[in-house]
């Protein structure tokens, strides 16, 4: 079932067209990934998302329902949101920020309480520690974690999250977002997500949709954009990427398949992994444990497979 459905949808401002003839659906309980260059209309697609930016054009249906039609505050309660620039409220607590939309709702005091600590624990900040700081007190990484706390908070079906993790250094930004795939996929929600960095795109998405001056130019899931770019723009983003891309879109199941030998000979250091790791992060996997073989049980059976087996059985698919 679809949870977003756009048709013919444009945004224009004056005399100009940031979002162009948009149609576009998500469906319920995915990961959907909108990268693109700055400027290309991100923003302003999520925001015809909740209301915050009225389409020019075209329908926009949100959780069954047109959205013009609806009131917009009671729209963005059943919605999540995560904006880009995090957007706590400086003069709250971590606990006041995360609890905004449950005291809108109504949620006694008890039930809220609970709720933040629960969520607070989620995103590793416990709230022992965390709930009665002030966003000034925060590292910039625990100030992103809050935002997407406070936008679980009310237990929202559908979240939208514009460049959850922009604002971080390399090493922490990294952190959050195996932090945020690991909960993302036990969460059972559907995510809407914007990024400008196509490794978090392939990572994170289930499918990725790429735009390019208020246009999508493909929308696919990652192993598809990345084997088969459907147009110039496409390909000039992955550009030297592509390769390890390619990589982190291959489940090492499918190289496997093509390449795995016999058991190693004893005390060859073994890592096991589960079949759906990608070739790249079984590759570092490898480094890590400075171990040589891969081992993946596949059924009854357990397969081998040594580092330059897997390279090259991964590049034959
Ligand atoms: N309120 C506004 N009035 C006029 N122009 C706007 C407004 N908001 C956005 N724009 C323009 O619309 C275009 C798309 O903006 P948008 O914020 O959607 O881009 P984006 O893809 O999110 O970029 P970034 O990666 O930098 O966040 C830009 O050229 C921007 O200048
Ligand atoms: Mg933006």
């Amino acid at each position: 079932m679809s949870i977003i459905s756009m048709r013919g949808v444009s945004k224009r401002y004056d005399e100009r067209l940031v979002v162009e003839d948009l149609d576009l659906d998500v469906e319920e309980g995915e990961a959907f990934v909108i990268v693109g260059a700055s400027g290309s209309g991100k923003t302003t697609t999520l925001r015809m998302m909740n209301r915050l930016v009225e389409a020019t054009a075209g329908t926009v249906e949100v959780l069954g329902q047109n959205i013009s039609e609806a009131s917009p505050s009671e729209l963005r309660r059943r919605i999540g949101y995560v904006i880009q620039e995090v957007g706590l409220f400086p003069h709250y607590t971590v606990r006041q920020n995360v609890a905004v939309v449950p005291e809108l709702l109504g949620w006694g005091s008890r039930r809220t309480d609970d709720r933040v600590d629960e969520l607070l624990g989620l995103l590793d900040l416990p709230p022992d520690e965390f709930a009665d700081r002030y966003p000034r007190e925060l590292s910039g990484g625990q100030r992103q974690r809050v935002g997407v706390a406070r936008a679980l908070a009310a237990d929202p079906p559908l979240l939208l999250l514009d460049e959850p993790f922009g604002a971080l250094d390399p090493i922490t930004r990294e952190m959050v977002r195996e932090q945020f795939a690991g909960i993302s996929k036990s969460l059972g929600k559907t995510f809407v997500l914007i990024t400008h960095d196509i490794f978090e795109a392939v990572e994170l998405g289930d499918r990725v949709a790429v735009m390019n001056e208020g246009r999508v130019l493909q929308c696919a899931p990652p192993a598809e954009v990345v084997c088969t770019p459907s147009d110039g723009f496409v390909e000039a983003m992955l550009g030297r990427h592509r390769y390890q891309l390619r990589l982190m879109t291959t489940p090492i199941d499918a190289a496997i398949i093509n390449g795995s030998g016999d058991e190693p000979a004893h005390g060859a250091g073994v890592v096991e992994l589960d079949a759906g790791t990608n070739v790249w992060r079984a590759l570092e996997r490898l480094d890590e444990k400075r171990a040589q073989y891969i081992r993946v049980q596949r059924g009854e059976a357990a397969r081998y497979i040594d580092r330059e087996r897997l390279l090259e059985a991964a590049g034959k698919t």
